[in-house]
């Protein structure tokens, strides 16, 4: 049955297959010994291979080994995984914070903690895979709405009459990145005492200072407010967070079961955020220079007539068509020297080229990017 599936996978050009780098992520990428200009990371400010989190990293080896070998309630954990949480709670202005491993195990855990058979669950239909799997795990009944459309959820808020609510939605939406209408959805929140879940994985480090989708938005991160976010992306490192109120993270402390079921981060990732963090609180230049080349790459897409399909932040998609000639594109990309990955069904309804522009593309990576895109008509 697998191998049917495979061949129509094949056949309907839907199969995927990896791409391994040779050389460290960033801007220029080598896959063997062929160079390409990158524009497919998360790396938005270009700290996943910087010379101070490397020689943080080092130090933080030499001084707890590389690996953490058990669960945090098992004392895998060290001290720079308190003070990353703490570093977290304060950049987020929450109470408290607590690490997880990834953004898929912060999704699949914290959900189900937060949301019982006696909720109702609110998700916006474009939400994150891990946010999808999440509200699955949990016992929830859950309620799609349709993408950032307020009268939708606030008709399905409505409807879901008098059991607990949790509203589910990513801050910055991954394939399309546009932004979710925070204002409007906290507002509902507090008409329908609903609790509100943000994952802000493509927000942090990127919109309000750094400090995420709510500081963007100047919204309080009042206690009924669960944050979700990564350090794999801007931050520059790996892991996940999850950050609140004290209860609530004492709560999924306690009941959140890939947290309290996998090994902990070991201490160098742990320490790679840490300096990530300080590098965005010290060097504001980043987060201007990556809206910079945002700004102008999205202008210049513009004035060749792409349609960016309503991005606001530095993931651009443009929209392709047919899968064919969107495999076609991403092809001619790539034997131009250029890595900007087809993104097709199921990830996405409408086959896309997502790219991502960072702060260490230069006005050069841009341009090429421009002329190959131009060449390909
Ligand atoms: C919105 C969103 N949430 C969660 C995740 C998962 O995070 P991680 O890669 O750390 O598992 C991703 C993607 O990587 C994402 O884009």
């Amino acid at each position: 049955m697998f191998l049917k599936n495979l061949d129509f996978l094949k056949k309907n050009r839907l199969f995927r297959e990896i791409k391994d780098r040779s050389s460290a992520q960033g801007p220029r990428i080598r896959f063997g010994e062929n160079e390409f200009i990158n524009f497919s990371s998360n790396d938005y400010l270009g700290l996943s291979a910087h010379p101070y989190l490397i020689e943080i990293v080092k130090k933080a080896i030499e001084e707890y080994g590389y690996g953490s070998s058990a669960s945090r309630l098992l004392g895998g954990g060290s001290i720079l995984h308190r003070e990353l949480e703490s570093k977290i709670a304060q950049l987020k202005k929450t109470e408290s914070a607590l690490l997880f491993n990834s953004g898929y195990l912060a999704n699949i855990g914290i959900i189900p903690s937060i949301a019982d058979e006696n909720t109702v669950l609110l998700s916006d239909e474009f939400n994150h895979a891990s946010i999808i799997d999440g509200c699955r795990l949990s016992k929830a009944n859950i309620l799609i709405y349709r993408h950032k459309d307020i009268l939708h959820l606030e008709e399905l808020l409505r409807k879901s009459g008098s059991k607990r609510k949790v509203i589910v939605t990513d801050t910055v939406f991954s394939m399309e990145g546009d932004i979710a209408p925070l204002k409007e959805i906290v507002e509902l929140c507090k008409i329908h005492s609903a609790v509100l879940y943000l994952d802000d994985a493509h927000g942090t480090g990127v919109l309000g200072n750094g400090r995420g989708a709510l500081s963007h938005f100047d919204i309080n991160p009042y206690p009924w407010i669960v944050q979700m976010g990564t350090l794999s992306k801007a931050i520059g490192s790996f892991g996940a967070f999850a950050s609140g109120d004290k209860d609530i993270i004492d709560w999924l402390i306690n009941t959140s079961r890939s947290f309290i079921f996998s090994t902990t981060l070991p201490a160098c990732n742990v320490a790679a955020a840490l300096a990530g963090i300080e590098l965005i609180e010290k060097d504001k230049g980043l987060i201007k220079k990556l809206w910079m080349n945002r700004e102008k790459l999205v202008q210049l897409l513009k004035d060749s007539d792409y349609n960016v399909m309503g991005s606001e932040t530095p993931i651009i998609p443009i929209s392709t068509g047919t899968l064919e000639n969107t495999l076609k594109l991403s092809e001619h990309l790539y034997n131009k020297g250029i890595y900007a990955p087809a993104i097709r069904p199921p990830t996405v309804k409408e086959p896309r080229i997502r790219i991502t522009v960072t702060a260490s593309h230069t006005n050069e990576d841009i341009g090429r990017l421009i002329e190959v895109l131009n060449e390909y008509g």
